[in-house]
């Protein structure tokens, strides 16, 4: 079982002040059954100097890679916070998924945040296939605008665990939008538990979901 976004390594960003709570993050996620994960830390690229990105997650997933000989493949990865032509950006590959043009992208909550299209569309354009994260946190028709582009998404465990809005979290599952399922994990409280929670309200459900994110891992093609 993948965990699609997950805030573990050590002091990359405010999801793990260090080594100590990124391997007790790892002890979580083993105890709930978790064997891949995708290690997402955050890229403001209106923020961070694309460089400096790259070599605190470099230094960070080595770091935590000498210290973790536990059974969880972890890949480093990026939640990108979007931008109007984040497509420009030199090296936007090293962004993606390793081995995949999956490219985890988070909206802004401002007004901006519907802006993105014609980005998008040149990503799409590009060979990106970016994923939409935690698409539980936007307006449902702001979302299905970005489905109708050819976009997908990922949503995070815990909006499954409440009963409001999850009816629209299914049917996208359900309809092949929503493609992954994240913990989105920051520190180890609540750690897992959600995770755990949320696959256990989804059922049948979670395993289309580890199938639909082994295939983004195996191929990264869009589906159909
Ligand atoms: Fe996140």
């Amino acid at each position: 079982m993948t965990d699609f976004h997950a805030h573990i390594l050590p002091g990359a960003d405010h999801g793990s002040d260090g080594m100590e709570t990124s391997l007790t993050q790892l002890a979580l996620a083993e105890a709930a059954g978790v064997d891949t994960i995708i290690a997402t830390p955050h890229y403001y690229p209106q923020i961070d100097r694309f460089s400096d990105f790259l070599a605190l997650r470099e230094r960070t997933f080595s770091e935590l890679m000498n210290r973790y000989h536990g059974p969880i493949r972890i890949l480093p990865a990026a939640e990108v916070h979007m931008c109007v032509g984040l497509d420009h950006l030199n090296g936007i590959e090293e962004l993606c998924i390793p081995g995949t043009d999956v490219i985890l992208s988070e909206l802004s909550f401002r007004g901006y945040a519907g802006n993105m299209g014609e980005t998008f569309t040149r990503m799409l354009d590009d060979g990106l296939f970016p994923i939409l994260a935690h698409v539980d946190r936007y307006s449902h028709t702001l979302i299905e605008n970005y489905f109708s582009l050819g976009l997908y998404g990922q949503v995070n465990a815990d909006a499954l665990t409440r009963h409001f809005g999850r009816k629209q979290l299914v049917e996208w599952i359900d309809e092949g939008f929503v493609l992954a399922l994240g913990s989105d994990i920051h520190g180890t409280k609540p750690g897992y538990a959600p995770f755990e929670k949320a696959r256990a309200f989804l059922g049948e459900r979670a395993h289309v979901l580890d199938q639909a994110a082994a295939r983004l891992l195996s191929e990264a093609k869009l589906p159909g």
